[in-house]
C-alpha cells in the first residue's frame, strides 16, 4: 500500500534488527535533525522498551515497532500530555479500523486495549527546552500477527488473535502513518478539545467500576470520569472524585 501522507513516514529508516527504535531515534537526533515525521521501523528489537522501565515483547517480523520523530515546538512543556492524547487516539482509531466490530479502548495513559487485553503500547520521550518541547520520539508497538506471548505477560492480545485475519504489515504501517498525521495535525490546529473528548469517550474503565491499587497497597473500586490537562486521571471513588498521577495508581489485573 502506498504511503498517503504529507510528512509522517515520508522519510523512512528501516533497521532489520535494533536494540530499540526509540534509542535509535535518540541517536539519530543527537547527531542530526531529520525531517519531521521521519520514522524508524524494525523487524526485531533486542531490548524493546516499555513504560516505567518495562520491556516490550515482540517476536521477529510479526508486529509494528516504530519510532516517529516530531518537533511539536508549538506545544508547551506543560501541555505534553496532549501529544499522548493525540497519539493514543491515532493508534486506537487504527485498531478500530482494522477490526470495526471490536471494543477498542485506551487504558490510561496510553495503552490500547481490545476488551480486557492489551494490543498496543506507546512510549513517548520528549526533549524539553525551557517551557517548550524541542523534539519528541513517539514509539509505538502494535501486536499485529503475534500468536504466542511469554506467560509472564498477564493479558496480551494481537490483531490476529482478535480477528483471525493475518495482516500485511506494510499496509498497517501505511495506515498508522496516516492516522498519526491526521491526529497530529488536529492537535497542531488547536483541536485538542475535540481529540480529548474522543480520548475520554474511549477510556477503558469509563463505563464500569474497576479496582485500582494505590501506592500504599490499598485496593479501591472506582469509575473513571475524566483526564485533566496535566494528564491526571479523575476517578469517582465512594461518591468523591479523586485525581491520580501516573505513578500514583495501578489498574488491578494489568501489565
Ligand atoms: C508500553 O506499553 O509499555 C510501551 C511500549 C512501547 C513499545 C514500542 S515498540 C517501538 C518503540 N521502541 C521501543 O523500544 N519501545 C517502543
Amino acid at each position: 500500500m502506498e504511503i498517503n501522507t504529507i510528512f509522517i513516514g515520508q522519510s523512512l529508516i528501516h533497521l532489520k534488527e535494533v536494540d530499540s527504535t526509540n534509542i535509535a531515534a535518540q541517536n539519530i537526533l543527537s547527531e542530526s535533525q531529520p525531517p519531521e515525521g521521519t520514522v524508524i521501523t524494525t523487524s526485531y528489537q533486542v531490548s524493546g522498551r516499555g513504560q516505567i522501565g518495562n520491556s516490550w515483547y515482540s517476536s521477529k517480523e510479526k508486529n509494528i515497532m516504530c519510532s516517529t520523530i516530531l518537533y511539536p515546538k508549538w506545544l508547551l512543556a506543560k501541555e505534553q500530555f496532549h501529544l499522548n492524547i493525540a497519539i493514543s487516539c491515532a493508534v486506537r482509531s487504527l485498531v478500530q479500523k482494522l477490526i470495526p466490530t471490536a471494543n477498542v479502548r485506551i487504558k490510561w495513559p496510553n495503552d490500547i486495549y481490545i476488551d480486557d487485553k492489551k494490543t498496543a503500547g506507546i512510549l513517548i520521550q520528549n526533549t524539553l527546552s525551557g517551557s517548550g518541547i524541542s523534539s519528541s520520539i513517539v514509539g509505538i508497538g502494535i501486536n499485529v500477527n503475534e500468536t504466542e506471548f511469554p506467560s509472564e505477560l498477564p493479558n496480551p492480545t494481537s490483531i490476529l488473535l482478535s480477528s483471525s485475519v493475518v495482516r500485511d504489515l506494510d499496509n498497517v504501517y501505511a495506515e498508522l502513518y496516516a492516522e498519526i498525521e491526521r491526529y497530529y495535525l488536529k492537535l497542531r490546529h488547536d483541536q485538542i478539545y475535540t481529540i480529548k473528548e474522543e480520548y475520554v469517550q474511549h477510556l477503558y474503565g469509563k463505563d464500569r467500576p474497576l479496582n485500582f491499587i494505590l501506592t500504599d497497597g490499598r485496593i479501591v473500586t472506582g469509575i473513571i470520569q475524566d483526564v485533566i490537562d496535566s494528564g491526571k486521571l479523575a476517578i469517582l471513588i465512594n461518591g468523591e472524585e479523586k485525581l491520580f498521577a501516573f505513578r500514583e495508581l495501578r489498574f488491578q489485573h494489568s501489565v
